[in-house]
């Protein structure tokens, strides 16, 4: 998509369609045309409400208040309206909430790019997107405190942002015949050449070496062997060090303790945290941010077979701490457990994240839209909802206590893999993680579970059907302010 932005009045720019938002239930702004039609077809005006007038080749969308949260909504509504007709070119006015800052306009064009994603790779089929030109017009903000180069640079962060995000969500739905661990290491060495990344990729016997015993486990049972990916940006002089950590699992089975068949369908998304790392890397080196970010990705394909790992065994994990494996299906963890020791060990960083599709339970307890966020520190835990406001993510903090420490207790070894009580399983999970950070590294920490919304069966918002890109968008923005 092309965006064009200009100071021209908006009734001068001559495009196939022009897209208009409406606050204002009562039409009452002198800018809304064709009220009587609007009142006709019964146009409220609400929310996500489209009415395309296509004798007009106008396209109103309803919008309850202008923020970047209803804005960045209605024009992905507003794209995704138009998807299945032949315009090929829109104009949209600029609103803004107050005129000091350009993040109204990042929003809208966050919207369009994001609204406008479909995944049609195994389609035979395929949906052309035939809208391919915006212009956006200035023109009743012309000789405000805009800058036309502020709004320049807010369309460029926004097409990043949103560029990341639908690559994040292209690896999250390709399946798992094409999606394996080595295809994630392979990603990963794309974006390095690309972008000129640091990329350091273990294959087993490294792995071996570095002792990641847990992870080997999971991993076994496949014929895709483990790959454990670190790649860097790494900018002179960087304002802070982050590390960021995600799960890979590019398929769930379960292991031996099988998922059910129901529960197995869509376990491609069990690697949504290491996806969402590869997008965020993607993101601030192509943003220049003036921040070290490194990713760490485990890579592994959890399976069945004569040589699984089982229930009962106990395994040593790269922190010398014994777990002993009571459900193979809670296998993300063991995974993480070791690939957090190796972050950890690699770099000293001040902020350590993880992104994780860990638990059904923290879907049972927010619903699907929302991310949990636990750790032993509020600082690093309220950064991630500062930053989740700001690009518009869902997310919400959950809190360890003691009491729920003592649930992973084991008789045979330092600590068990599930919880000994059926509760507070997206909790307990994060407590189990707590136990491979090091003591200097405690505060530093938090563990986002993001098993709802990476991966949602229906549209929502400027969310398409399956993989959301979830975490991108959040990350990205919790670095900028790092960077600022
Ligand atoms: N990958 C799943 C978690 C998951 C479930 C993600 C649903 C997205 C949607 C994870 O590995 C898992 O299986 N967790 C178990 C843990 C249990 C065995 C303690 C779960 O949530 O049931
Ligand atoms: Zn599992
Ligand atoms: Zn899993």
């Amino acid at each position: 998509m092309n965006f064009e932005l200009t100071i021209s009045p908006i009734s001068e720019i001559d495009v196939d369609v022009e897209v208009i938002l409406i606050v204002d239930k009562n039409f009452k702004h002198n800018f809304v045309k064709n009220r009587k039609l609007l009142k006709k077809a019964n146009f409220k005006a609400e929310q996500d409400e489209s009415y395309l007038l296509v004798e007009k080749n106008r396209l109103f969308i309803g919008v309850e208040k202008i923020n970047d949260k209803n804005l960045r909504v209605a024009m992905a509504k507003a794209i995704q309206r138009l998807k299945s007709t032949k315009y090929k070119s829109l104009k949209v006015a600029c609103y803004f909430e107050n005129k000091e800052s350009t993040h109204n306009l990042r929003a809208m064009v966050e919207g369009l790019l994001l609204g406008a994603y479909s995944f049609d790779k195994y389609k035979t089929k395929k949906s052309k997107q035939k809208l391919k030109d915006v212009t956006i017009s200035l023109e009743e903000y012309h000789g405000f405190e805009l800058d036309k180069q502020e709004c320049e640079d807010a369309i460029k962060l926004a097409q990043i942002t949103a560029d990341a995000t639908n690559f994040t969500r292209d690896i999250v739905n390709t399946t798992p015949n094409d999606c394996y661990p080595d295809t994630l290491a392979q990603i990963a060495q794309g974006l390095a050449e690309e972008l000129n990344l640091e990329c350091k990729i273990l294959k087993p016997k490294e792995i071996k070496k570095e002792k990641m015993e847990a992870l080997l486990a999971v991993a076994r049972a496949s014929r895709h062997k483990p790959r454990v990916i670190h790649l860097a940006h790494k900018p002179k002089n960087p304002k802070a060090v982050i590390s960021l950590i995600g799960k890979g699992l590019t398929y769930d089975s379960g292991g031996l303790s099988l998922k059910p068949s129901t529960s197995m369908v869509n376990m491609k998304l069990d690697k949504s945290g290491a996806s969402a790392v590869l997008g965020i890397l993607k993101a601030v080196s192509k943003m220049n941010l003036p921040v070290e970010v490194h990713g760490f990705v485990g890579a592994v394909e959890n399976m069945i077979g004569g040589d699984a790992y089982k229930p009962d065994d106990v395994l040593i994990s790269k922190s010398g701490k014994t777990i002993e494996v009571r459900n193979t299906d809670a296998e993300g963890r063991l995974v993480l457990a070791d690939v957090l020791a190796y972050a950890q060990q690699e770099v000293e960083a001040d902020y350590i994240f993880d992104l994780a599709t860990l638990t059904g339970a923290s879907v049972v307890a927010l619903g699907q839209y929302t991310s949990a966020v636990m750790g032993n520190c509020d600082t690093p835990k309220d950064m991630v909802i500062e930053a989740s406001k700001e690009a518009g993510e869902l997310a919400t903090k959950l809190d360890f206590n003691r009491h729920l420490r003592k649930s992973l207790k084991s008789n045979v070894a330092d600590i068990s893999n599930i919880s000994n009580t059926p509760y507070g399983g997206a909790i307990t999970a994060g407590i189990f993680l707590d136990n491979f950070i090091e003591k200097e590294n405690k505060d530093k920490w938090a563990h986002i579970d993001i098993a709802g919304p990476a991966y949602v069966e229906h549209t929502w918002g400027e969310n398409p059907v399956g993989a959301s890109g979830y975490g991108v968008r959040m990350m990205t923005r919790l670095v900028e302010k790092l960077a600022k």
